[in-house]
C-alpha cells in the first residue's frame, strides 16, 4: 500500500515543474507542509511491521529527499530570473537587449576634422575652459577697453586675477597662446573645445558652441600656405570640387584677416534658403598671425611667422547634414541623436 502511493508521488514529483511562485507554493505546501503528504507517509509508516520497515525505511528517505530538492531547485530557478515572483511569465521569451549609443553628430565631426588635420601634420593641443584675460584677450593684441573685446560678449566670472580677468573662454585661440608660451616654433598645431559667448539662445546662436582653432608658426610661412591648407580641408570634408572664396576681415590677432566662404553644400552655388541665395556660406575667420602676438608669447617675429584660423564645429555639422537649428545640438533628444548612429564611426 505504501509502497505504492511511494511510487505514484514520485511519478508525480518527477514530472512537475514551474517557475511560478503559486505553483511552487503549492507544491511545497501538498508535499513538505506540516500537513502535507510526507508527513502522512511517516505517520503511516510507524504502524508497518518491522520487517518492511526495514525495507520501506530507505525508500521513504529517499522519496523525501527528492522532494526537497525538487523544490530547492526549482525555488532557485525563479529567484534566480526573479521573475517567478510574477505570474504567468515566459522565460523562454528572448530578453529586451541593449540598445547601442549613437556619438553625437559634433562629435563625430569634431573626428573628422581632426583626422584631416592629423594627416596634414597638425596636432591636438587642449587648455582649460576657465580663461584669465590675459590668454584669452590681451596676449592676442585686444587692448584694453578697445571694442574688439565687445566682438565676444564675454561671461565674467571673477575681476582682477594675477593675469586678469577671470572668464570663460571666448574661442580657443587661448590656447594658441598657452602653446607658443610654453614651447618653441615650429608650430602645427588643431585647438577643439567648447567657448562660451553670452548670446541669447536661438536657432542660429547659443550662449556656449565648439570650436576647432589652428596655428602654424615656423619659418617662411605664407598667406599661400594658408590657402592650400584650408583649401585641402574643405575638399576632404565636403568633397572635391567644392569652391572656397577668402575675403577680407578683421581679427586683433591676425594681420591680415581674412574669412573663407566655401560654396554651398547644400544646392551646390546654385542658391538655396540656406545659403540665402548666395550660393556661399562662411565657414570661418583666418589669418597670419600678428608679430606683436608672436612677440607677447616670447617668439622672434622677425625669424617667424605663422597663419591662424578658426571654425565652429557647428557650423561645418550644420553643412555636414544639414541641421537647421543650433539647439537640437545641446537638448539631448534622443530622437535627434539616435539618426546618427551609422554615421562616421
Ligand atoms: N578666434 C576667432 C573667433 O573665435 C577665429 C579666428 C581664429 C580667426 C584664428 C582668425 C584666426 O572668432
Amino acid at each position: 500500500m505504501l509502497q505504492e502511493k511511494i511510487t505514484q508521488y514520485t511519478e508525480e514529483i518527477n514530472a512537475f515543474s514551474t517557475a511560478k511562485a503559486a505553483e511552487l507554493e503549492q507544491f511545497r505546501i501538498k508535499f513538505l507542509g506540516t500537513k502535507g503528504i510526507i508527513k502522512d507517509i511517516f505517520d503511516e509508516f510507524k504502524a508497518v511491521s518491522p520487517e518492511e520497515k526495514r525495507t520501506l525505511g530507505k525508500v521513504l528517505n529517499v522519496f523525501k529527499q527528492l522532494a526537497e530538492s525538487k523544490y530547492q531547485a526549482l525555488k532557485e530557478q525563479s529567484t534566480e530570473t526573479s521573475a517567478g515572483k510574477e505570474e504567468g511569465l515566459d522565460l523562454t521569451l528572448p530578453g529586451e537587449g541593449f540598445e547601442i549609443g549613437s556619438r553625437h553628430p559634433l562629435a563625430l565631426v569634431r573626428k573628422e576634422i581632426v583626422e584631416i588635420f592629423n594627416k596634414l601634420g597638425f596636432i591636438v593641443a587642449e587648455g582649460p575652459e576657465i580663461e584669465d584675460d590675459w590668454h584669452n584677450f590681451s596676449a592676442l593684441n585686444f587692448p584694453e577697453e578697445h571694442p574688439a573685446r565687445d566682438m565676444q560678449d564675454t561671461f565674467f566670472i571673477k575681476k582682477g586675477g594675477e593675469k586678469g580677468d577671470i572668464a570663460l573662454r571666448t574661442h580657443t585661440s587661448s590656447v594658441q597662446v598657452r602653446m607658443m608660451e610654453s614651447g618653441k616654433p615650429p608650430f602645427r598645431a588643431i585647438m577643439p573645445g567648447r567657448v562660451y559667448r553670452n548670446e541669447a539662445i536661438s536657432a542660429r546662436a547659443h550662449c556656449f558652441f565648439h570650436q576647432v582653432e589652428g596655428l602654424y608658426v615656423d619659418e617662411n610661412v605664407s598667406f599661400a600656405d594658408l590657402k592650400q591648407t584650408l583649401f585641402y580641408f574643405v575638399q576632404e570634408m565636403y568633397g572635391e570640387g567644392t569652391k572656397v572664396r577668402f575675403r577680407p576681415s578683421y581679427f586683433p590677432f591676425t594681420e591680415p584677416s581674412a574669412e573663407m566662404d566655401i560654396s554651398c553644400t547644400i544646392c551646390k552655388g546654385a542658391g538655396c534658403q540656406f545659403c540665402k541665395y548666395s550660393g556661399w556660406v562662411e565657414i570661418l575667420g583666418c589669418g597670419m598671425v600678428d608679430p606683436n602676438v608672436l612677440e607677447n608669447c616670447g617668439i622672434d617675429a622677425k625669424k617667424y611667422s605663422g597663419f591662424a584660423f578658426g571654425m565652429g564645429i557647428e557650423r561645418i555639422t550644420n553643412l555636414k547634414f544639414e541641421i537647421k537649428d543650433l539647439r537640437l545640438f545641446s537638448e539631448n533628444d534622443v530622437r535627434f541623436l539616435k539618426q546618427y548612429k551609422t554615421t562616421l564611426i
